[in-house]
């Protein structure tokens, strides 16, 4: 099949993408057919059979083992290092509340992160008394990131949680550097992989952190309320578990209370099986029908053309650091509201992409589904505002 005739068939499957200029990943990616036909056929089945008896147990447990087994091979990791979530922000909250917090311990974080991950660490400075260091990255996460993190480190400091890829610029940040400080000094490294998961390819023994909280409803265009947190097998001891349930702990015989030694310790309780059936639809769709390897260069690809093309635009300042690192790319124009252009694209072009109120910038994401065609569209669209 021709690259031309993959991308075709890739956006028929996802018909969202063929009714609009879909630029917007970043929030929520566009769902491909058998998402909701595998969301469907589940619920159908628990309609019609009642959640019951053993085989009404197993079927469910075989659902969250395969979307752990889902998650575990786009990560390149073991399953048992891996927990189901509901979201990104889940993920991070574990592991931040999963710390041993004193008074006066500290955490270093970046001046590139969603509120996300930093909201667990003003309620952890407000309820312990712990220091929150920000390492300054600069405006548009230019700055290598391992010197102003490591500047920051002292015998306080408890952990260590920044994004892969800036929200804000798309600026990819060597994360894997700082997996090795953290280890070699004995540091806890937990990433927020909201804009990485599916837009960059990820290998958590490569990358050599800690913990990696990702989120299904963006760049693996999955159901909402999915997501996943890795958590490396020797990292365990890092964190106690805040929330315990059925699902964090041994049924075996004779042992009374005792939770798991692997990821799957952070799990509570039942989930939302449906919406696991659709998430072990995405990642085998991905795999399977899309390719992840394609996936990660067309989306370079397109970033790279998009960087340029925008670059043409007189009076746009380009904040994303440089090309291709990511899908995401963000810019500011001369002049222009950031909410009344998202506005105008919208209702007068039928283009999405979104704003970043705080830098007053507009983000665009680049999906393995648009077309450089599209991205010529937006082009001449913020030409003409
Ligand atoms: C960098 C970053 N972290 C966290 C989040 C929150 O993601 P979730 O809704 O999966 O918790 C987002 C997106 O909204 C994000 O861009």
């Amino acid at each position: 099949m021709s690259d031309l005739t993959h991308l075709q068939h890739i956006r028929q499957e996802m018909i969202a993408t063929t009714t609009r200029i879909y630029l917007n990943a970043g929030t929520f990616g566009p769902l491909p057919a058998c998402v909701p036909a595998a969301m469907q056929e589940r619920m159908q089945q628990e309609w019609q059979n009642g959640r019951l008896g053993a085989s009404g147990y197993e079927s469910m447990s075989a659902i969250y083992d395969a979307a752990r087994k889902g998650a575990a091979h786009l990560l390149n990791a073991h399953v048992d290092e891996i927990a189901l979530t509901d979201n990104t922000g889940e993920g991070l909250n574990i592991i931040s509340f999963g710390i041993d917090w004193h008074e006066g311990d500290e955490v270093i974080t970046t001046n590139h992160e969603h509120i996300s991950l930093l909201a667990p660490l003003y309620q952890l400075r407000d309820r312990y008394g712990i220091r929150i260091r920000v390492a300054d990255i600069g405006e548009k996460g230019e700055r290598p990131v391992l010197k102003p993190v490591a500047d920051l480190v002292t015998p306080r400091t408890r952990l260590i949680s920044l994004s892969h890829v800036s929200w804000m610029t798309g600026a990819r940040l060597n994360i894997s550097e700082v997996g090795y400080m953290g280890r070699e000094w004995g540091i806890p490294v937990l990433i927020d992989g909201a804009q990485s998961a599916g837009a960059i390819p990820l290998d958590m023994h490569a990358l050599n952190v800690d913990f990696y909280a990702i989120p299904m409803q963006k760049w693996l265009c999955g159901p909402d309320g999915t997501g996943a947190l890795y958590a490396r097998q020797g990292a365990l001891s890092y964190v106690k578990s805040t929330y315990v349930g059925y699902w964090s702990v041994k049924h075996e015989e004779g042992i009374d209370w005792e939770l798991l030694e692997k990821a799957q310790r952070f799990e509570v309780g039942g989930r939302q099986t449906a919406a696991l059936a659709g998430q072990v639809a995405a990642l085998n769709w991905l795999d399977a029908v899309a390719g992840y390897d394609w996936i990660y260069e067309r989306i370079a690809t397109l970033s790279a053309y998009a960087y340029h093309a925008l670059l043409e635009i007189p009076g746009l300042f380009m904040l994303t650091p440089r090309p291709g690192e990511s899908g995401l790319l963000a810019f500011r124009l001369e002049g222009k509201n950031d909410a009344e252009v998202v506005k105008v694209l919208n209702e007068k072009h039928n283009i999405f992409i979104r704003n970043i109120p705080s830098t007053l910038a507009l983000r665009i994401s680049t999906g393995f589904y648009n077309t450089e065609e599209e991205i010529d569209t937006v082009v001449r669209a913020l030409r003409e505002m």
